[in-house]
């Protein structure tokens, strides 16, 4: 078994005011407090608005804490946005970076989530790096190539095994109850540990985790999260129940 935590990262997108979020944190650190702590890392990037109180409501458990996007800058004449030090601030110690929706929605290129990466480096924060082929890229045979490319622009230099973690999950799969086979997952993934390896290093390759990510739910887990390369999920729909982001955990172990 390889030598590294297994994280399971929630991100809950832009669902929940301060009320549902509390409850479900509450639902969360409840268990934490109920059981001594288990093999995997576990945590809830909630909305921005919902940070402070997530953080209160899982005070002094194992829970860990992330947002779901930061700035480049520390501060500064930036209306609307958020950084890293203030999510840091706020009590996370995670924040996701790259997510496809992201890249999508506001047209976030590579070179701006290695910015926003590096700057969640140097905040203190761990970044959760996105990357991961459309359905085009898939059915042209690109996705290796692809995940290659976007890995190389998104990683910031600073990146190592204790300061990053990369989050693959193919744009198709993400909210649509697809996902590929667990061979194709494991391939993609053991090709990252292998441009990690190139970049960083054997050892540092061997400890990065790389989560999956799209579609992982309580009853596809088993099949997902067990592979060689596979050290936990990045999970969207099915982190916003308590017991199924807390099945998928123990899946991953
Ligand atoms: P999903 O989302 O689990 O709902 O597919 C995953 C994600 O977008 O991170």
């Amino acid at each position: 078994m390889p030598a590294r935590r297994p994280l399971i990262a929630g991100n809950w997108k832009m669902h929940g005011l301060t009320r549902e979020a509390q409850a479900l944190a509450a639902e969360l650190a409840k268990r934490a407090r109920n059981q001594a702590r288990p093999a995997f890392d576990m945590a809830v990037c909630p909305p921005f608005t919902a940070i402070a109180a997530v953080a209160t409501a899982v005070a002094g458990t194992w829970l860990a804490v992330g947002g779901q996007d930061c700035h480049t800058a520390e501060k500064g004449a930036h209306t609307g946005d958020i950084s890293a030090a203030m999510l840091a601030d706020a009590g996370c110690a995670f924040v996701i970076v790259g997510h496809s929706e992201r890249r999508i929605d506001h047209r976030e290129k590579d070179a701006l989530v290695k910015a926003k990466a590096g700057a969640a480096i140097k905040a203190g924060l761990v970044a959760i790096v996105c990357i991961g082929e459309t359905a085009r890229e898939r059915d042209k045979g690109q996705t290796l190539d692809i995940v290659e490319s976007q890995l190389a622009g998104s990683l910031p230099v600073a990146a190592s095994a204790t300061n990053a973690v990369v989050a693959y999950e193919p744009v198709w799969a993400i909210g649509s109850g697809r996902t590929p086979s667990a061979g194709e997952v494991q391939q993609v993934h053991a090709y990252v540990r292998a441009l990690i390896a190139k970049r960083l290093g054997k050892a540092e390759a061997a400890a990065m985790r790389i989560l999956y990510g799209g579609s992982v739910k309580a009853d596809n887990a088993d099949r997902l999260m067990r592979l060689p390369d596979v050290d936990g999920g990045l999970i969207g729909g099915a982190s916003l129940k308590a017991d199924d982001f807390w099945a998928i955990a123990e899946a991953s172990v």
